[in-house]
Formats: structure tokens, C-alpha cells, sequence
């Protein structure tokens, strides 16, 4: 690709999209068709157990599907090496895990940082933006703090602001309001509102959280390792 193509545009579709553990007895994900645009928020609902973090993982190029094709942000996603799919996470991705995944030895500020460290961009400049995130998600004060003295909440919001370090196309997101409390809820929904407005990025979140529901442009209900509703359903009900 020539250093002047512009970026292929955010966007996912899948076909046919399948991951089944256990030799088949488990069927995480079981035939998903999903088409989304460049610049959409779109929440994904559904029962414990019905596939929704596989499907994230997927997407994030984190697991490898078993059959279907998926192609996210112009590439197709089935058969990236690991190198490039390290690569393809990194420039592409940001991703809000549902348990944080915080590097326990590492300072909130510390933590941010760390998706920025292969990217070459000066330590200086690492921190003044991992400060910045940090502000964002309302943690100024807890910079220096050790992820076991952070409240799960807080920990929720460091792991907001380091999927954000590298400005990506596409923020994925399992459950990001589930240990938040009313005003850092809302606080976030503002962030999400913003990314999609100034930032054009793609949301996909996971979610029980009707309010997370009413604000996306589209919700996409999961059962038992399918998408459920039709690809044009607006209907909330989480
Ligand atoms: N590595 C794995 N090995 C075997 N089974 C797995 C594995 N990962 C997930 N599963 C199973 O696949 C199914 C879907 O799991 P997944 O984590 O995607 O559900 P979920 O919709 O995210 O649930 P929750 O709302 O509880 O987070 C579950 O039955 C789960 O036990
Ligand atoms: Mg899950």
C-alpha cells in the first residue's frame, strides 16, 4: 500500500462467522452474519453465555474463527499471523476488556502507556497523553496509584483510557459501564458520544445497560451464538 492511501474505512462484516470449542460441544459463536459501518455505534445484548465476548474477540483478531470470513478495516482477519495480528490490533483496535486486564506491577499512568510503546512515539509525549486520557476518564489524582488500590470502577477507567492511547479506528467494548457508578456511567456515555462525533471512530459495546443501548445507533441481540434480529433492528431491549 502506497504511504498516501487513505485509511481503509473502519468498517466489519462477517460471514458465516464461527468459533466452537470443546470439538463442536460448545458453540460460542455459531453462524453470525454482521455488517457494520464505518462510524457506527452499535450495541451488542444477549444472555450470559450467548457469545458476546467470543464475537468481540474475533473481531479483535484475539481468537481465529473456525469457518466464515471476516474482514474488519479493509483486511481479512482469517488467517493474520500472530505478528499481524499484534500489528493489526495496534494500529487498528482499541479494546476495553470485561475483566480490565490491567498489568498489576504497573502505575495507572504506566499502564496507559503501554499500548504506545511499540508505536516509537517519545516517552515525553507517552506520558503527557497518558496524563490527558487519564483526565479524561476523571483519574487525574489516582495517576501513580498501583492497580490494587484502585477501586474497580477506577481500574474500569484506566482500562477506558488505555484502549484509547493509540487514538484507534474501532473501540471495542465488554461491559465498559458494568462496575461504574451513575456519574462515571454517564461520564463515559459522554466520552463514547464524543469519539463517534469528533473522532468518527466505530463503537462496539457489549452491554446489559439500557442506557448504553439507547445511545447507540443500533442494537444487535445475541442467543445462543447467533445474531437474532434483522441487520437494520433499532429495537432496544437489553
Ligand atoms: N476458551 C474457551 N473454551 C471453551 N469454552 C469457551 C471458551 N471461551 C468461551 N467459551 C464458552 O463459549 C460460550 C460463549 O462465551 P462468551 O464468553 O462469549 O459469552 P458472553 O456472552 O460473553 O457471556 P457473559 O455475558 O457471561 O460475559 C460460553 O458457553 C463459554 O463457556
Ligand atoms: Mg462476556
Amino acid at each position: 500500500m502506497s504511504e498516501d492511501a487513505p485509511p481503509a474505512a473502519a468498517s466489519i462484516s462477517a460471514r458465516g462467522l464461527v468459533k466452537h470449542y470443546e470439538a463442536g460441544r460448545v458453540r460460542a459463536v455459531d453462524g453470525v452474519d454482521l455488517q457494520i459501518a464505518s462510524g457506527e455505534f452499535v450495541a451488542i445484548c444477549g444472555p450470559s453465555g450467548c457469545g458476546k465476548t467470543t464475537l468481540l474477540y474475533l473481531i479483535a483478531a484475539i481468537d481465529r474463527p473456525g469457518a466464515g470470513t471476516l474482514e474488519v478495516a479493509g483486511r481479512s482477519l482469517t488467517d493474520l499471523s500472530n505478528t499481524e495480528a499484534d500489528e493489526y490490533r495496534r494500529s487498528v483496535i482499541g479494546l476495553i476488556f470485561q475483566l480490565h486486564n490491567l498489568l498489576p506491577n504497573l502505575t495507572a499512568l504506566e499502564n496507559v502507556q503501554v499500548p504506545m510503546l511499540p508505536t516509537g512515539r517519545p516517552p515525553r509525549q507517552r506520558r503527557l497523553r497518558a496524563r490527558s486520557l487519564l483526565e479524561r476518564v476523571g483519574l487525574s489524582d489516582r495517576e501513580n496509584a498501583l492497580p490494587s488500590t484502585l477501586s474497580v470502577g477506577e481500574r474500569q477507567r484506566v482500562a477506558i483510557a488505555r484502549a484509547l492511547a493509540n487514538e484507534p479506528r474501532i473501540l471495542l467494548a465488554d461491559e465498559p459501564t458494568g462496575s461504574l457508578d451513575s456519574k462515571n456511567g454517564e461520564r463515559l456515555l459522554e466520552l463514547l458520544d464524543e469519539l463517534q462525533r469528533d473522532a468518527k471512530t466505530t463503537l462496539v459495546i457489549v452491554t446489559h445497560d439500557p442506557l448504553v443501548a439507547q445511545r447507540s445507533g443500533r442494537v444487535l441481540q445475541m442467543l445462543d451464538g447467533q445474531i437474532t434480529n434483522g441487520p437494520t433492528s433499532s429495537l432496544v431491549r437489553c
